[in-house]
């Protein structure tokens, strides 16, 4: 099989790619390990910057975000068992959209599979197998791989590295060449989806001595919560009385926060980790292959989508002027970005969970910080532009 670009991965990072390159002229073959059932229902994160849906409704995939996406204008930091909102439109004019990482992922698909490719070759591949990359320092780079039990080769132009933290395209990156930030929380969030209605229009942070809580949504019937844990937690040790219990004390809440049937529970590992370059050769790495960032922050899928508007426009610009220079600034127009998306969800983080071991001291200087926040207005305002998404450059 060939194509122009060959891409690994059917997340967010992966499927906008494909479908931005589509939108330019571009032919690509996206090969997935799983199946689409399974990356349409995989449950993550679910805020998008105003930016990334700007580009969703550009690039044509934003009806049904438009129609079912909650739009935000503030959030609640809680502490102290008193809220305070953060005006988030009022101080930076932009809206934060509430809807489903696998819900971005349904679109994209259905928006892949409806066009097709320009080679006729199928947009997508789901369930491969033994996938890897060959040749990336050349012209010609391919990735073999299997498909319905049989051995084959996409030859390409170039490679987009969009397999998510654990792909293998990192690891095709010589170690000599690749340097790697890592910090690993001392803790995980429990996260829960439930048929009950939000505790409230808007999200709540809460910081609480007993660890950190997030009110957030799906839907007007449907709750997201989550609950600051152990990174080993064992779920068995989590009958839904006592998760309801824990979010009641935490968030402060009385009959507003209403119970119901929990359908989804699981553990997301905190961690901040990032690759440098994210480019050898023709190979891109793009998302979650090059970086993470604890959810805090709510920035993991919105930094993949600005990942990928610089790959697209610059794979876009090799191909119709001959012109590489923006894929020879990738890395480092991308890393300029992932680091203040790094430096905002470690500093949410840093103030809004329990660290066991933190003294009195450290306890008070996490509670004034907060309260900065809460009643300064440039303090808000920072708060508020890092959350809503800094301006793009590209
Ligand atoms: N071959 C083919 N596909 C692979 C391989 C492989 N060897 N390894 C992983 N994949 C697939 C995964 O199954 C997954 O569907 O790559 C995809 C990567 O998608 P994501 O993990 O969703 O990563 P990305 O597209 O970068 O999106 C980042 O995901 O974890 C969240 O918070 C993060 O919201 C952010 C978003
Ligand atoms: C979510 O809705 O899943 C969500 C929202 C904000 C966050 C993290 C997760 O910071």
């Amino acid at each position: 099989m060939r194509t122009q670009i060959g891409i690994i991965g059917a997340g967010p990072a992966g499927l906008l790619l494909s479908h931005l390159l589509h939108l330019a002229g571009i032919d690509s073959v996206v090969l997935e390990a799983r199946s689409r059932a399974y990356v349409e229902e995989r449950v993550r994160a679910g805020l998008l910057e105003q930016g990334s849906v700007d580009t969703l409704t550009e690039a044509g995939v934003g009806e049904r975000l438009h129609r079912q996406g909650l739009a935000h204008h503030g959030i609640e930091l809680r502490f102290d068992g008193v809220g305070h909102r953060i005006p988030l439109t009022e101080l930076t004019g932009k809206v934060v959209t509430i809807y489903g990482q696998q819900e971005v992922v349904k679109d994209l698909i259905a928006a892949r599979l409806a066009a097709g490719t320009l080679s006729g070759n199928p947009p997508i591949l789901f369930e491969v197998a033994d996938v890897a990359v060959h040749d990336v320092t050349s012209d010609s780079p391919r990735i073999s791989f299997t498909h319905e039990g049989r051995a084959q080769v996409l030859d390409c132009l170039f490679i987009g590295g969009c397999d998510g933290f654990h792909g293998i395209c990192r690891g095709a990156i010589p170690p000599e060449i690749i340097r790697t930030y890592d910090r690993i929380y001392p803790f995980a969030w429990l996260g829960i989806l439930a048929h009950s209605k939000p505790v409230s229009e808007e999200l709540i942070y809460a910081r609480h001595s007993d660890g950190f809580a997030l009110a957030t949504m799906r839907s007007e019937t449907v709750t997201r919560m989550y609950l600051q844990c152990t990174p080993d937690e064992d779920l068995s040790l989590w009958p839904d009385d006592r998760i309801w219990a824990e979010l009641h004390k935490r968030l402060g809440c009385g009959p507003e926060l209403q119970e119901g049937p929990i359908f989804q529970k699981g553990v997301t590992a905190m961690r901040s980790y990032v690759v440098e370059p994210m480019r050898h050769g023709r190979l891109f790495l793009a998302g979650d292959a090059a970086h993470i960032v604890p959810p805090t922050g709510a920035k993991g899928m919105n930094l993949a989508i600005a990942d990928i508007r610089v790959l697209a426009r610059g794979l876009e610009r090799f191909f119709a002027n001959n012109d590489a220079t923006l894929l020879e600034d990738y890395s480092k127009i991308c890393l300029r970005r992932i680091w203040k998306g790094q430096r905002f969800s470690w500093w949410m983080t840093s103030m809004l969970h329990r660290f066991d071991g933190d003294d009195a001291f450290e306890h008070r200087v996490q509670v004034a910080e907060l309260d900065y926040v809460a009643t300064s207005r440039a303090a808000m305002t920072t708060l508020a532009e890092n959350y809503v998404g800094l301006d793009y450059e590209v």
